[in-house]
């Protein structure tokens, strides 16, 4: 039973099939280059795209837009230390903003960082300093159906084999990412967090949390970590940032907003330096990007992102998601992560070779069959990576209801029952970087 109703409403829109049809063509088959007004359901990610609550929106009117100094930002501030017990804070406009703060603070040509698994802004940003990110999940997390509650763990083993390898002076830092995004959204333990934090003693490094779906993690920890089964998500959730000495944050997920981000750290070295590279990228050290009134609404935000009855809401319409689309026989990453469901495209369509592009002509066929875009995480996105073939359903936070997804699950199954007939695509169109193509490179049906 869903724990809010609707207060405002903005209709959405099924195009006819001729008409996604030739949106797709339009598109170069490529579904960042379509019009946001003919998806049907849009689960191209999570980030900034959830719905605000009345109490966000009322403090918004509160916004106080001074330039230095501003009240919005001392709620903030006493946001991050009641739910995350940080007491310094560097605003910064979205996640990436933050990164780059903090990466350009901490890291320095030849540094070599660890992570479970970088995120792709992570990744560039630690690049951007000369660094090298090497990513050191665990086993599990690449494997589609075996069990395990915390398949998003960092490898310990692994971290120390690197450090054996480059030696410790060279690893300024290890990063935790919860959940873990690039895996499938899988949590991480606290057991983890604990052994992270000893190993980041053992070779003198900074323990930074990237802690964007911070809120996602503690209600896993809570439900499946059994020291945990009686505590709040909220004291969850404070416990696992305890352990760390930084967490990044973008805004856009467990802050629940549309826009805005953070670094929070304990040591008051590191936040003076941070604030200054804050100030030359971002902004005064009280409003990093952001206004007034969107600091306010992440203020509110991070206090109804541990609350109980919508952490619960949330994880489980995206398990809901996952598990009635599994029962079909779609090949799902299982256990379901915390907000996204995640298709193996290369089960899914075996009849396309990964040079064309299975994931991403399984996204434009959702599109074709029910007018939802998805995300292709696989030999698009990544290319001369050995990625498996992905498809990324991200759930936005408390704006669907139980009708969206169960048409998100007929529009996979519909899609599944005539897999055989579909084929794969080449590029025709691609931009200079090829990193990022998959944001603006066109495609044709071969
Ligand atoms: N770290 C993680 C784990 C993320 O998932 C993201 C963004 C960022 C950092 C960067 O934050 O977008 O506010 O600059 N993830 C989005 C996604 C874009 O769709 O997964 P940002």
């Amino acid at each position: 039973m869903t724990h809010y109703k609707s207060k405002m409403v903005e209709p959405i829109h099924l195009p006819a099939r001729e008409e996604r049809a030739a949106n797709l063509e339009d598109a170069g088959y490529n579904l960042f280059n379509l019009d946001a007004d003919d998806v049907f359901v849009d689960l191209l990610t999570d980030s900034g795209t959830g719905t605000m609550s009345a109490e966000q929106w009322a403090a918004m009117i509160r916004g106080d837009e001074a330039y230095a100094g501003s009240s919005s930002f001392r709620k903030l501030e006493d946001a991050v230390a009641d739910v995350m017990g940080f007491d310094h804070v560097v605003p910064a406009h979205q996640g990436r903003g933050a990164e780059n703060v903090l990466y350009g603070t901490i890291l320095e040509e030849g540094d070599v960082v660890l992570n479970n698994t970088h995120f792709d802004t992570t990744r560039a940003h630690v690049a951007n300093q000369g660094a090298e990110a090497v990513d050191c999940p665990v086993p599990e997390a690449s494997e589609f159906d075996s069990e395990g509650d915390f398949k998003g763990n960092f490898s310990v083993d692994e971290g120390r084999r690197v450090v054996d390898e480059v030696g410790a002076e060279n690893v300024p830092a290890v990063i935790l990412t919860i959940t873990n995004n690039s895996a499938a959204g899988q949590p991480v333990s606290i057991e983890n967090t604990r052994a992270v934090r000893e190993f980041c003693d053992e070779i003198d490094a900074t323990f930074v949390l990237d802690a964007c779906r911070f809120a996602e993690n503690a209600y896993f920890v809570r439900n499946r970590e059994s020291e945990f089964a009686d505590a709040t998500v909220a004291g969850v959730a404070r416990e696992q940032l305890s352990y760390a000495d930084v967490a990044v944050m973008s805004g856009k997920k467990d802050g629940l907003v549309n826009i805005g981000g953070f670094v929070a750290c304990r040591d008051e070295d590191l936040y003076e330096h941070a604030k200054q590279r804050g100030i030359l990228y971002e902004g005064f050290s009280t409003y990093g990007g952001m206004s007034g009134r969107d600091i306010e609404a992440m203020a509110v935000g991070l206090r109804e992102a541990v609350e109980e009855d919508y952490i619960a809401d949330r994880i489980e319409q995206v398990r809901f998601l996952g598990e009635r689309i599994a029962e079909h026989g779609v090949p799902v990453f299982e256990p379901v992560g915390g907000h996204a469901v995640y298709l193996d495209a290369g089960e899914f369509l075996p009849q396309i070779p990964a040079e064309e592009f299975p994931g991403q002509a399984l996204a434009v066929e959702l599109y074709r069959e029910g007018g939802v875009r998805c995300v292709e995480l696989g030999s698009f996105a990544f290319p001369d990576s050995d990625r498996p073939e992905l498809v990324r359903m991200a759930v936005p936070r408390r704006m669907y209801h139980k009708e969206h997804i169960e048409h998100v699950v007929d529009t996979v199954t519909a899609v599944w029952d005539r897999r055989e007939e579909i084929g794969g695509y080449e590029v025709v169109d691609e931009p200079p970087m090829k990193e990022i193509r998959h944001f603006s490179a066109e495609l044709a049906p071969l």
